[in-house]
């Protein structure tokens, strides 16, 4: 009888921490399953129009620019600039760093202060953008209808559209292809599968202080390192005017003052420089920012943000974890456009 109990208890308690282990691995690998829009699922057709379309530089006002060039699978989909590029009349800069396009698909909120919900939403917005792509689809929508090759495949992505292009078709196309810039497959992947030897024991150890002592998965929490929200690390000393008071823009809320969204961390070793601003040019400072605020003093700042007296040996470590979340690009470049 006894002897039944305690393996009954056994059992169970085994039964418990496989279960706990299990929900930890699902909780740190995507879910293989991309959310798609009922009206716009994905289909290889919508997929290979909308990756011309991103990288085609005829959707920008001087010919030179297109999505891609702002968000390079290459370069973790993003562009290595502090603040992007643009393209302008005057050669300005947009105000912010452009984020990496990868597991977009995944996120509730778009941009760094979260004013677009959908990839469709999303799209349009930069190839009006004067500090982007400074194309008017006025003028988009009628140059590409004016491409033969794009009407094919539009009709044949879309048949209700029946090759007339609109900017709701465009939008979609365009959506499709984002939804295929996904993590995977990484050395941190392999390792949270099984395979013991895919990252090495400081990363491992910068993982458990990650998620331990350092907590910092109050923000960056699972597989995309997100909590999806917004906050204040105190980027600048308090003085917004004139400067980016992020999502407050968005609603005129005061915790929305200054609050920017948590990024994810896939791709980051490759996705420098960092922060909304483009101001922070090494992982460990962006990750010290996060630890101790850059201005901690400033009205609303984030009350998660607790400095937790790291070390300079748990930022290193925490720097080998980060670098194995790259996820090795396969995508193939067009060349050839529809003409
Ligand atoms: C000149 C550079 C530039 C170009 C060109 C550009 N983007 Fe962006 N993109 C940015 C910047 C900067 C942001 C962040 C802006 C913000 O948060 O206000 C951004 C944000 C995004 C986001 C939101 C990601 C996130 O995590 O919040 C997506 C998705 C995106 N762009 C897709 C595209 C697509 C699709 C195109 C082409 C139609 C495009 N971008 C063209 C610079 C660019
Ligand atoms: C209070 C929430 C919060 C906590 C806790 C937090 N972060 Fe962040 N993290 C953010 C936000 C928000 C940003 C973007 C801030 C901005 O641009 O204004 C960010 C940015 C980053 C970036 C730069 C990513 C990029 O693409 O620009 C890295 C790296 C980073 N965090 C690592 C860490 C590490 C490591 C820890 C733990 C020591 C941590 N974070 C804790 C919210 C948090």
């Amino acid at each position: 009888m006894i002897k039944k109990v305690l393996l009954t208890s056994l059992m169970a308690t085994s039964l418990a921490s496989s279960l706990s282990a299990t929900e930890d691995m699902e909780k740190w690998l995507r879910p293989s399953e991309v959310p798609q829009p009922k009206d716009n699922k994905i289909t290889p057709k919508r997929v290979e129009l909308g990756k011309l379309l991103y990288f085609d530089t005829r959707l920008s006002s001087t010919g030179k620019v297109s999505c891609a060039t702002c968000h390079h699978p290459k370069r973790g989909w993003t562009d290595l600039e502090a603040v992007s590029k643009a393209v302008g009349i005057n050669g300005e800069r947009g105000p912010r760093n452009s984020p990496t396009v990868m597991n977009s698909a995944y996120q509730k909120h778009q941009f760094w202060d979260g004013r677009a919900r959908t990839l469709e939403q999303q799209a349009l917005g930069p190839i009006e953008a004067d500090v982007e792509m400074n194309m008017p689809l006025e003028v988009l929508i009628p140059k590409l209808n004016k491409i033969q090759g794009y009407k094919k495949l539009f009709a044949k992505a879309y048949p209700q559209s029946k090759g007339e292009i609109t900017e709701k078709y465009l939008a979609k196309a365009i959506a499709s292809f984002e939804r295929t810039a996904v993590s995977g497959n990484t050395p941190f992947d392999k390792y949270i599968k099984g395979d013991k030897k895919a990252i090495s024991a400081e990363a491992k150890e910068g993982f458990k202080i990650f998620k331990g002592k350092a907590n910092c998965v109050s923000c960056h929490e699972g597989f995309n390192f997100s909590d999806g929200s917004f906050h204040n690390l105190g980027m600048t000393d308090g003085q917004l005017a004139g400067k980016d008071v992020g999502r407050y823009a968005v609603k005129r809320r005061a915790a929305w003052y200054g609050v920017f969204k948590t990024p994810t961390l896939r791709d980051v070793a490759i996705s420098h420089p960092y922060m909304h601003d483009g101001s922070v040019k090494s992982l460990e400072e962006a990750s010290r920012i996060c630890n101790e605020g850059k201005f901690p003093h400033v009205k609303n700042f984030s009350t998660q943000v607790q400095n937790k007296d790291l070390t300079d040996d748990d930022y290193t470590k925490m720097v080998s974890f980060l670098k194995t979340l790259t996820t090795e690009n396969k995508t193939k470049i067009p060349t050839n456009f529809p003409q």
